[in-house]
């Protein structure tokens, strides 16, 4: 394909892909196919000779798009949103073609660059602490991640390497393998799975904190467990909070956590993947207090923030506590500036050596939405979310099981699991609509999450009278 072709084809695609968004809301919005649907629909091996362009693109809907779940279409309810918006993908396509690897600033100055301002701009639209700024002549600084997970596993190994190398300042005698053995990091029962999974892959004990009736973890929880581990000869060194827990986007309390891991000495993390962009909203931004004592702070602009997979975005205060615990200088990737204390070179900051543009993403959302614009799509999603759940609070034979603070409303019909368990499996089979289960104390629960960027009342409404109506139907069955 020469650059003729490609303004032609690229034409064709834009259009393509604006058909496929404008309506998406035809389409299925969970495919029908069984696994391994794909493999008897395409060749057993690459072609050997190049084929026509025409070709690949038929494909598409023949191979595709059948066995895609459309993230993107209004009647998806399940999970946490995943962003999309014409100014991310345009900017994503604009990387693609500048295609640079940017892990030093001599790799391509300008990824680095915006990449550092980008993260200040956001910092700022956040209200976060000065300190967390890499512009203010501050210590610290923000960075892109591919996903919250990788966020917390880096921070939980900069944590880790903290303080084994303070622990070895005063007891040079004691081995890593010592001091890591007796190493204790703490999250919530309601953490994600991968805080988890960050404990299991840095090789450190992850204890869970049981959260209170209102699935947050309080202070005086985090206390009593790292005294009654410093008593068994522990060494607590990390606590992970969680602004916006996935089952049911509860909020655990920082103002009240944040001065114990303060006074213990423990890194506090947070993690807001979903939550962390109604932050940008004035009257969400309370939810926030107490970041102030935190060492890191993550979120992913990629859940709700109209950028497109993947930016997760991770800020700390102290960027030498990052960049410090993993250096390596072969002589290749060494370049004139880098001592000069001007310049960031983001492969310190994370785990991979390579890394996108992704910052280009930021840049053309921020500029084509302005702050009002993101801050009046967070408002709409919640208010659709509060929509969901009057008609639902109206509805005597349905409960609602957390309180719904965002987008996201967790209800189920007032009895048994197995009756939940049946409306979701007879919801999910129908394929109108997408929603995924999750647990609240021993209750199996629905969750409906406001996922979509086209999402209006109308599809709410929709999705409202559906589940009534699979509801009505199955109360019916059961014996009276
Ligand atoms: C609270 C929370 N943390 C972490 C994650 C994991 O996000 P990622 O896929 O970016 O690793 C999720 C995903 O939904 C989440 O809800």
């Amino acid at each position: 394909m020469d650059a003729a072709e490609f303004r032609r084809r690229g034409k064709e695609m834009v259009d393509y892909v604006a058909d496929y968004v404008e309506n998406i809301e035809k389409r299925q919005v969970y495919p029908d196919v069984e696994p391994g649907y794909l493999r008897p629909l395409i060749p057993d091996e690459a072609p050997e000779e190049a084929e026509n362009y025409e070709d690949v693109v038929k494909d598409i809907e023949r191979v595709i798009m059948p066995g895609v779940t459309h993230w993107h279409s209004p009647y998806f309810y399940a999970y946490f949103p995943t962003a999309q918006s014409f100014p991310a993908m345009l900017a994503d396509m604009l990387s693609g073609a500048i295609g640079c690897i940017g892990f030093s600033w001599a790799a391509s100055p300008a990824c680095t660059e915006l990449e550092t301002v980008m993260l200040d701009w956001l910092g700022k639209m956040l209200k976060l602490p000065e300190d967390f700024l890499a512009g203010t002549g501050g210590k610290g600084g923000g960075v892109i991640q591919g996903t919250a997970s990788e966020a917390t596993l880096m921070v939980l190994l900069a944590a880790r390497s903290k303080i084994v190398k303070l622990i070895q300042a005063d007891h040079p005698d004691q081995s890593e393998a010592d001091i890591t053995s007796k190493l204790v990091a703490y999250t919530s029962d309601q953490a994600h799975s991968s805080v988890e999974r960050a404990g299991l892959i840095g090789g450190v004990r992850m204890k869970k904190i049981l959260s209170d009736d209102k699935f947050s973890v309080r202070g005086d929880a985090l206390q009593r467990i790292i005294e009654e581990d410093r008593a068994k000869g522990l060494i607590p060194f990390f606590f992970c909070a969680t602004l916006g827990t996935t089952p049911s986007c509860a909020f655990d309390c920082i103002t009240e956590l944040g001065p114990v891991c303060n006074a213990e000495k423990i890194w506090m993390h947070i993690d807001a993947a979903y939550a962390g962009s109604a932050f940008i909203c004035p009257e969400f931004r309370p939810l926030l207090n107490g970041v102030e004592f935190a060492d890191s702070f993550n979120f992913n602009p990629h859940k709700w923030l109209l950028v497109n997979f993947d930016c997760s975005t991770l800020w700390v205060r102290k960027r030498s506590d990052l960049i410090g615990a993993f250096k390596m200088e072969p002589l290749y990737l060494k370049h004139d500036h880098q001592e000069s204390g001007l310049v960031t070179d983001y492969r310190h900051w994370q785990i991979p050596l390579g890394r996108r543009f992704r910052s280009l993403k930021l840049w053309f959302v921020f500029r084509m939405y302005g702050l009002k614009g993101l801050q009046a799509y967070i408002r709409k999603h919640i208010e659709l979310a509060k929509e969901f759940e009057s008609l639902l609070k109206a509805d005597q034979r349905f409960e609602i099981s957390a309180d719904v603070v965002l987008a996201l409303v967790c209800f189920r019909l007032k009895g048994s699991n197995e009756l939940n368990e049946t409306l979701l499996k007879r919801i999910n089979s129908t394929r109108k609509i997408h929603l995924v289960p999750c647990q609240l104390a021993d209750k199996f629960v629905l969750r409906f999450a406001v996922c979509a960027r086209t999402t209006e009342s109308r599809h709410i409404q929709e999705a409202w009278s559906h589940i009534c109506h699979l509801a009505s139907e199955l109360l019916q069955e059961l014996p009276h």
